[in-house]
């Protein structure tokens, strides 16, 4: 709910979930103030007087305020800060005036309450569905000494507990300004003394979590590599020193972008928590002329009074419901196997049908047919960009492969690395001027090859041609996106000088601008997002591709941490996730068959491995590890997700669970990540089960109790057997009624 409350020459805004409030005003001089974010307050309230304003010293005052030395922008907890106007904090929005002048100072002008969610321009954003419809509060405020406006926006959903933030700004003057930043939005936290957790990482050992105190050095994370990358992911949370997964208040921030980004938090001089979050500012400057104007990606904030599982869930319902789109959204999604970890760039037409021969017999349902069936790719030294079938490689037609593919019984899908050129390749020779290289610099290589100038519509035209060619060509349902390198060399031949620093934003609008048309031509496509692996991880993409390749990494062991980091904020079901073959290729560790399977059952589910090579008790399991991720894929994937474990605590097993929304049924997987001589037992507390309900927890299919939720809850569950290192085992809860 939006409520606007006017008080003398003052207005309070409140926007309320079921459990949280978001409250500010705007004052008497304009000042957009913030008073408050966290557990829901009453309708009445406000919170005005939590304002403490006193003479800081060095700490100047605005023109406005006369002679009052209390009033400063320095120290006022503000929705929009500005650049050069004494507020000496980070900025929100800085400008650069044609005159030279940097200064950047907003005050209130007006407000608009709209039924429904806001759209971003060019960009994802939550949208409304039947079962969730958003709210939005525009506020425009009005740069004091140029015609600059700066709308903010606010969506409020309410039963999911989110509220989200973006701004636009506008130049309805006659001068040229350019922005140099502007992000999402500016947060100043009053009474706050938190932690931070921040995602980290590298290829191959994505979104690992760390939390550190806020304290008066900024911690900033994020990326300027031209996606939002697997080093930082665009998601964080603050949290009380003591939150854990059930207990103290805790925020998330989440960037619905795929690009550069800042995340940042610092407390300043009052001990006000600044918090941002928005598109990075290096490299980055924006040029509007007269009435051109300029939105920010959204991010998406949540509140939990409860600690993270809820935080977490929350996330995972609104991202899931309405971030996700497209008919796979809800729709099951088939069980793949991918051709990479088994032949790399070695296969042919027969070796293709022989592992979707193969695998079809083991009820897996769909074949992706990975890098290498296009130009001259045998190697990654060559071919991006020529989309065209090397119909010699696969011995026919891509249609025929396809077909042959149906006759099984399984579906087709292909693997595009669409923004990427090799020099070796007849587009490269064609269009040199399309790859990402600044005149008289020799570009950086990042496996081999160049990037695609994303920003040039007809770089955009040829590539949505190649692939619309190819997908209308045979029967594809699936395409794996897929983007190998960090970007840099940033420089376009068709843009100007004077929008060099627009470029960075302006490819992932490009990137996005694709896989829309793509998506409005083939509209039941499925299509997993991929940045060697994790690399792209972002809302932003699932708004394209309702599932993500969680990471180049395939050992199981390593999974349970990248997966515990990931669901953090992403849901279960966007997770792509495979069993793939041992020793691991990653890391040369080998884990059980039936872990592998536990663990990759936690995301999208699909085989990465010779069939050939495993052996016929493996193929068996094969075959249940299908039937099982049908039979749980309503818990997987519009089930509550719970973390048993965490990676602290994690001694000897890492746990998680599903619970069903209406507390019939869960499951829960744990696997032993240590073992020792003569153990102990293996024990899990259970999470979520309806204390009143009974239940029939079933351990490896063999042992049964019946007992009530409380009990699986409280006093959890014994493992009865001893479990080696690396076992996994599953518990079924049935409601006994
Ligand atoms: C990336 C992906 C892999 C695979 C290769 C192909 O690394 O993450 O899954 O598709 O590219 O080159």
């Amino acid at each position: 709910m939006i409520s606007v409350k006017k008080i003398a020459d003052e207005l309070l805004f409140t926007l309320s979930t079921n459990n949280s409030s978001y409250q500010m005003k705007a004052d008497q001089y304009g000042v957009l103030l913030h008073l408050f974010y966290g557990k829901k307050l009453n309708d009445a309230d406000d919170l005005s007087s939590l304002i403490f304003m006193t003479d800081m010293g060095f700490c100047g005052n605005p023109a406005c305020v006369g002679k009052n030395r209390i009033y400063s922008l320095d120290n006022l907890p503000q929705e929009v800060s500005g650049f050069g106007t004494g507020d000496y904090r980070d900025s929100m929005v800085a400008l650069l005036h044609e005159d030279g002048s940097r200064a950047a100072e907003f005050r209130f002008d007006s407000y608009e309450i709209l039924d429904g969610s806001y759209k971003v321009d060019g960009m994802p954003a939550l949208y409304d569905t039947s079962v969730t419809k958003g709210e939005t509060l525009i506020i425009t405020m009005r740069e004091v000494a140029s015609e600059v406006w700066l709308k903010l926006y606010y969506g409020v959903y309410e039963k999911e507990n989110i509220i989200t933030r973006a701004a636009k700004i506008i130049n309805k003057g006659q001068r040229n300004i350019t922005v140099e930043r502007l992000l999402s939005m500016n947060l100043d936290m009053m009474f706050f003394d938190p932690d931070m957790i921040y995602f980290t990482g590298r290829h191959a050992f994505e979104r690992a979590p760390e939390r550190v105190p806020v304290k008066h050095a900024k911690i900033e994370v994020g990326s300027v590599r031209g996606t939002s990358s697997h080093q930082y992911n665009p998601s964080f949370i603050l949290c009380d020193h003591n939150a854990n997964e059930e207990f103290g208040n805790c925020y998330g921030f989440c960037l619905a972008y795929s690009g550069n980004f800042i995340a940042a938090a610092q407390k300043d001089q009052k001990n006000q928590v600044r918090v941002q979050m928005g598109i990075h500012p290096n490299g980055f400057s924006y040029l509007l002329n007269q009435d051109e104007e300029l939105m920010t990606p959204q991010v998406i904030m949540s509140f939990s009074d409860s600690g993270f599982t809820t935080l977490s869930q929350q996330y995972h319902d609104i991202l899931r419901e309405n971030m996700c789109r497209g008919k796979y959204k809800h729709e099951k999604r088939p069980v793949l196997i991918n051709n990479w970890e088994a032949t790399y760039f070695d296969f042919n037409g027969e070796k293709l049908i022989h592992i979707a021969k193969q695998a079809s017999e083991l009820g897996i349902e769909m074949l992706v047919l990975d890098d290498g069936w296009f130009g001259k790719r045998d190697d990654d030294f060559s071919g991006l960009g020529d989309w065209f079938v090397n119909e010699k490689k696969l011995e026919g037609t891509l249609k025929q492969l396809g077909e042959s593919v149906n006759a099984m019984g399984m579906k087709f899908g292909l693997w595009f690395e669409p923004e990427m050129i090799s020099e070796d390749s007849d587009l490269y020779r064609e269009h040199p001027e399309w790859a990402l290289a600044i005149p008289g610099r020799e570009p950086n290589r990042g496996r081999y090859q160049l990037t695609l100038d994303m920003s040039r519509a007809d770089v955009r035209d040829y590539l949505l041609g190649r692939m619309t060619d190819i997908l209308s060509s045979a029967p594809i349902m699936y395409v794996k996106w897929d983007l190998n390198r960090s970007i840099c060399d940033m420089y376009s031949h068709v843009s100007g000088k004077e929008h060099s620093g627009e470029l960075y934003h302006k490819y992932v609008l490009g990137v996005y601008d694709l896989l829309e048309r793509l998506l409005k031509r083939f509209p039941d496509l499925l299509i997993e997002g991929c940045s060697g692996g994790g690399g792209r991880f972002d809302a932003g993409m699932l708004y394209y591709s309702p599932q993500i390749w969680c990471s180049d990494n395939t050992d199981a062991i390593n999974r349970l941490t990248i997966q515990y980091g990931t669901s953090f904020f992403y849901p279960i079901s966007s997770v792509g996730s495979h069993v793939s073959a041992c020793p691991n290729h990653q890391t040369g560790r080998t884990v059980p068959f039936q872990t592998r399977g536990d663990v990759a059952m936690a995301g999208s589910f699909g085989y990465e491995l010779d069939l050939g090579k495993i052996s016929e008790e493996e193929k068996e399991q094969v075959k249940k590890q299908v039937d099982r991720f049908h039979a749980f894929y309503n818990l997987t994937h519009e089930g509550d997700y719970y973390r048993l474990t965490t990676l602290e605590n994690n001694d000897s097993c890492m746990a998680w669970a599903f619970v069903a929304k209406d507390k019939s049924e869960a499951m829960l997987t744990l696997v032993k990540t240590q073992s020792e001589g003569n153990p102990v037992p293996t024990h899990v507390f259970m999470k979520g089960l309806d204390p009143d309900k009974n239940y029939k927890c079933i351990i490896k299919d063999d042992t049964s109790v019946i007992n009530s939720g409380s009990a699986f809850v409280n006093a959890g569950i014994t493992i009865p057997s001893v479990m080696m290192q690396y076992e996994s085992v599953i518990i079924r809860f049935e409601e006994a009624l």
